[in-house]
């Protein structure tokens, strides 16, 4: 393993045992709604909207700790986003992260409660961290809020439910793509600067680089899921095709999806040029969501 790998993975650890020390366990009464959460919270998963947490921190020069409830905060938020899209009212999928579906497994309304209980776990772990002195002290609520909300995934999801089974133009997919995932990785750049007491300009940066990397997982996602595996991937893969969803790549074609990918990551690069600390890990994470398989 090289240095880069050991880095992500020691990352990837600290995250994972919080998240194990802060999910209250399977034996907790209601008991089928922990054994559902931690299912799905623990199946695997990249962390990467909480190493991009963690990374931007350390880019402006602050404490990783105080960017770690904000960082698990965002996988448990993207868990909940995974388990409410399998669901047969929305994607309908069977497997994710290379194991049935959280509705598979336990039933939709425990799937959907589930769903429910990490959401608002989000808040509870957010809304106990207060933002450094430039920001008012519930800024990192607020900034979830917003991402999650009426104008972020949730605006994302809609239009890419009613998207299904007709052509979209590629400022409908951008749209789409900007707010179901984008936004995400925004949010996470955006929280882990302001905890690490970014200013107004280096918040800015950060938010750029969120924007330009996360497009770009998405449209590598879009790529993974017409040329990837299952097996890889832990999830189905050809169904934009098979629903007849509109993607960068049956717009563009997969070389040229491709190159919008690698537009947007480099603008995410240029983006980093005004942070004080460290880039490096920023930087890697961006190449990564270029190069990925899984
Ligand atoms: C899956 O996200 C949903 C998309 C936005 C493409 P990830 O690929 O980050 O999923 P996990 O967390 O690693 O399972
Ligand atoms: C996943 O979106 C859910 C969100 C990003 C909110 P998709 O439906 O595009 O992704 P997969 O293919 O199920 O992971
Ligand atoms: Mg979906
Ligand atoms: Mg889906």
């Amino acid at each position: 393993m090289n240095h880069e790998e050991k880095y992500f993975k020691h990352k990837k650890a600290v995250v994972d045992q919080a998240l194990d020390d802060y999910i209250p366990n399977a034996e907790t009464r209601p008991q089928r709604l922990h054994q559902a959460m931690r299912y799905s919270v623990f199946a695997g998963g990249k962390r990467i909207r909480a190493m991009i947490c963690l990374a931007a921190v350390e880019a402006v020069g602050g404490n990783e700790r105080s960017a770690l409830l904000p960082a698990m905060a965002l996988e448990v938020f993207h868990t909940y986003t995974l388990i409410h899209d399998d669901l047969p009212a929305m994607d309908d999928d069977d497997l994710r992260r290379g194991q049935p579906t959280c509705h598979k497994a336990f039933g939709e309304a425990n799937a959907i409660l589930a769903g429910d209980a990490l959401l608002t776990m989000a808040f509870e772990w957010v809304g106990a961290c207060y933002a450094p002195p430039l920001y008012p002290p519930n800024q990192l609520s607020i900034e979830l809020a917003k991402a999650g909300g009426s104008q972020g995934v949730i605006a994302g999801q809609v239009e890419d439910m009613a998207s299904e089974g007709k052509e979209s133009t590629l400022e409908q997919v951008e749209y789409i793509h900007g707010k179901k995932t984008a936004v995400l990785f925004r949010v996470a750049c955006r929280m882990g600067g302001i905890a690490g007491g970014a200013n107004h300009k280096e918040l800015e940066a950060l938010s750029k680089y969120g924007n330009g990397v996360g497009l770009a997982f998405q449209i590598a996602d879009d790529i993974l899921n017409e040329t990837g595996t299952e097996e890889a991937l832990g999830k189905a893969v050809g169904s934009d095709r098979e629903k007849n969803k509109s993607t960068y790549v049956t717009l563009l074609g997969l070389d040229e999806a491709a190159s919008r990918a690698q537009e947007s990551i480099d603008q995410a690069l240029a983006a980093l040029k005004v942070l004080p600390g460290p880039i490096e890990p920023l930087k890697k994470i961006a190449h990564f969501c270029m190069s990925r398989s899984s």
